[in-house]
């Protein structure tokens, strides 16, 4: 690889360690800060990948993290909040970076998007992430922009969280049940960042990352109760309920399975501008399906699971 020591802001994440086992599975040498350095230890054992305890939102910190660094992959990204905590986490966060790099002459920076991303878009999640972009697009780095639907993966927050509520709850009821998603597997996604960073076909461009399938929300609850071994009626809450019941999660402890900020994401279908969709060519990846590769961790067979479910019960 040419771009040989890199920094991954947010590697510690379910995206990011596939992002940090790919490089390191080609030959990098990978720098890891994260809040809290215990939630990285999965990444401690890598051979080359360093992970330290850090906060990203301290300028002379970046300094120090970038410094004599070949590349910058900036995987940070939350997905409840208010607006604010979206304001720091993607926009200011990404500024920053961008800064950062600029300071040390660092030149490749990837940056991961999501789909849908929009300055003007119906949620707070898109507008921030749209906003983000728009920094990525007005520097002068060497920049990449990577805008996935929804990532599945034997640690993903998606379909394990609705296989998780079929195992306790008789009937499943779901609001944005007509949403169309188009999932993508983490390790296609690890991989076209990977592959993309010494490409310069990739340099100024932004791709959307997706599966070669397009589900309704409702499908993929359907499809990961069912791989879990729970079959369960889902019933689609008209939008005035399932507001209600978004907003009733908020106020219980922990990460809300659905938020209001989620509805109005689910406002835009969550699929790929073009159908079918085919990565682009320069990704070197091809899209693979979700249904055999996701039986096999909600059915709890893949080695991984076990870690995850661990992991849900200790609520880290
Ligand atoms: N998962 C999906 O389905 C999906 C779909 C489309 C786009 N994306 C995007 O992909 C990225 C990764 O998602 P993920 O599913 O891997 O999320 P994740 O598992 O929650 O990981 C997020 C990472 O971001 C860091 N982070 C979160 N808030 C932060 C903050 N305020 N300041 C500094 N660091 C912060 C965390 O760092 P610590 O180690 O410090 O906790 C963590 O490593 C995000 O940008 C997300 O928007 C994800």
């Amino acid at each position: 690889m040419q771009h040989r020591n890199v920094l991954v802001i947010g590697g510690a994440g379910f995206v990011g360690r596939y992002i940090v086992n790919e490089l390191v599975g080609r030959g990098c040498r990978v720098l890891v800060p994260s809040r809290r350095r215990d939630r990285a230890r999965h990444l401690i054992m890598l051979p080359t990948c360093d992970v330290v305890e850090a906060s990203v939102h301290d300028d002379a910190t970046l300094d120090r993290l970038v410094a004599g660094q070949d590349a910058v992959i900036n995987v940070v990204g939350i997905l409840h909040g208010a607006e604010a905590q979206f304001e720091q986490a993607h926009v200011a966060l990404t500024r920053r970076v961008l800064a950062a790099c600029a300071r040390a002459r660092v030149r490749r920076y990837l940056h991961m998007s999501a789909l849908g991303a929009d300055a003007n878009g119906p949620s707070m999640y898109q507008r921030s992430k749209g906003r983000a972009e728009q920094a990525v697009r007005e520097s002068t780095l060497a920049w990449t922009i990577f805008q996935p639907s929804v990532i599945f993966g034997a640690e993903d927050s998606f379909l394990n969280m609705f296989a998780r509520l079929a195992a306790i709850a008789p009937v499943l009821p779901i609001g944005g049940a007509e949403a169309r998603f188009q999932p993508v597997w983490v390790e296609d996604v690890a991989r076209a960042f990977v592959n993309s960073l010494d490409n310069e076909a990739t340099v100024g461009r932004a791709y959307e990352l997706c599966g070669p399938k397009v589900y309704t929300l409702r499908e993929l609850v359907q499809f990961a109760a069912e791989a879990a071994g729970h079959r369960r009626p889902v019933i689609a809450l008209p939008d005035g309920i399932a507001r209600l019941q978004a907003r009733l999660m908020q106020l219980a402890p922990g990460e809300p399975l659905l938020s209001p900020d989620n509805l109005d994401s689910m406002k835009r279908d969550n699929i790929a501008s073009r159908q079918p969709y085919v990565p682009a060519p320069e990704l070197g990846i091809t899209a693979t399906p979700m249904e055999p590769e996701a039986s096999l961790y909600l059915a709890g067979l893949h080695p991984r699971t076990r870690f995850g479910g661990f992991r849900a019960r200790a609520g880290r």
